[in-house]
């Protein structure tokens, strides 16, 4: 077996910077919100981003996925710059983004749609990822019929559809209830299992982070920059045993917390015009 070091990521980011241009009191200024983030993610593995409100977490899935701007750095996909967006990854949004004005099965078939798949096809793919997500017997519900742990196993659905050799989640289970949420959790490790995805997912959850993930990227508030990457040696299938009352996780917990405490600046919400965030032009 090749040693791990010659493998190519599936995803590299390098020296990342971003910034937006704002008014602010003192006149328009550039606003810092990802600072040189650098990290790397291996196929097949999942690994959590997780940071302060407002540290620019949805701005590198953004970024990520092509649909906003970097300006400084490089993002490598399977060792190359990325295509056009939603060719080789894809982003499961909080909101859900589907289309009230299609059923389940025509919103699941849209990314295959979008890229010209014939029809049968596309049909036969959309059964399969629904079957998937547990979502057979609505196909032809509408969003607003469905509920919103459902509309999100459908947006799930829509993005392995497409097979995305990335899957970019952020905070996919934001909206649901907690009860929801885990088994939404568990439904997605076990699609990740099915699939071999790789997955990039955003939360603020130190324990959706612990129990998804392989390593755990932790930012620092904005600007956003990486503070510590941490292995997450729990066993697998997290979801076979009572992972969440291991001696472990609780170690884990109290490990995360203590970084997210002491070297983040977890609750300085942050103060927009203040000089360490504002590059003033003037
Ligand atoms: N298009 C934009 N123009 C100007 N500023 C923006 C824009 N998008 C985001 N920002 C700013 O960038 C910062 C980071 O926003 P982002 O949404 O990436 O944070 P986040 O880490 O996802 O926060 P949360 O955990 O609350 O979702 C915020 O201060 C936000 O106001
Ligand atoms: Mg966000």
């Amino acid at each position: 077996m090749a040693p791990l070091a010659f493998m190519t990521e599936a995803l590299e980011v390098r020296d990342l910077t971003k910034l937006f241009f704002r008014q602010t009191p003192r006149g328009w200024g550039g606003f810092l919100v990802l600072d040189h983030v650098s990290f790397k993610v291996r196929p097949g593995e999942f690994v959590a981003v997780l940071g302060p409100s407002g540290c620019g977490k949805t701005t590198l899935a953004r970024i990520l996925v092509g649909i906003e701007s970097l300006d400084q750095g490089e993002v490598l996909i399977d060792g190359h710059a990325p295509g056009p967006p939603g060719q080789d990854r894809c982003l499961v949004f909080q909101n859900y983004g589907l289309f009230p004005w299609r059923t389940v099965a025509q919103n699941v078939e849209l990314g295959l749609e979008l890229r010209g798949v014939p029809v049968n096809q596309r049909r036969e793919a959309a059964r399969k990822y629904i079957d998937l997500v547990g979502l057979t017997g609505f196909e032809k519900y509408f969003p607003h019929q469905i509920s919103g742990g459902m509309q999100q196993r459908a947006g799930l659905a829509r993005a392995l559809s497409t097979q995305p050799r990335l899957l970019l989640m952020d905070e996919p289970f934001g909206a649901v209830d907690a009860q929801m949420r885990t088994a939404l959790q568990d439904q997605l490790l076990r699609v990740c299992e099915v699939t071999g995805a790789t997955v990039l997912f955003v939360t603020h959850s130190i324990e959706e982070a612990i129990y998804l993930s392989d390593r755990i990227v932790i930012f620092s508030a904005r600007p956003g920059r990486v503070v510590e990457e941490v292995t997450v040696k729990l066993p697998k299938p997290r979801y076979a045993s009572d992972v969440r009352s291991d001696v472990l996780f609780g170690e884990m917990r109290k490990r995360v917390t203590q970084i997210l405490a002491e070297r983040t600046d977890y609750y300085r919400a942050g103060d927009p015009t203040s000089d360490s965030a504002v590059l003033h032009t003037d």
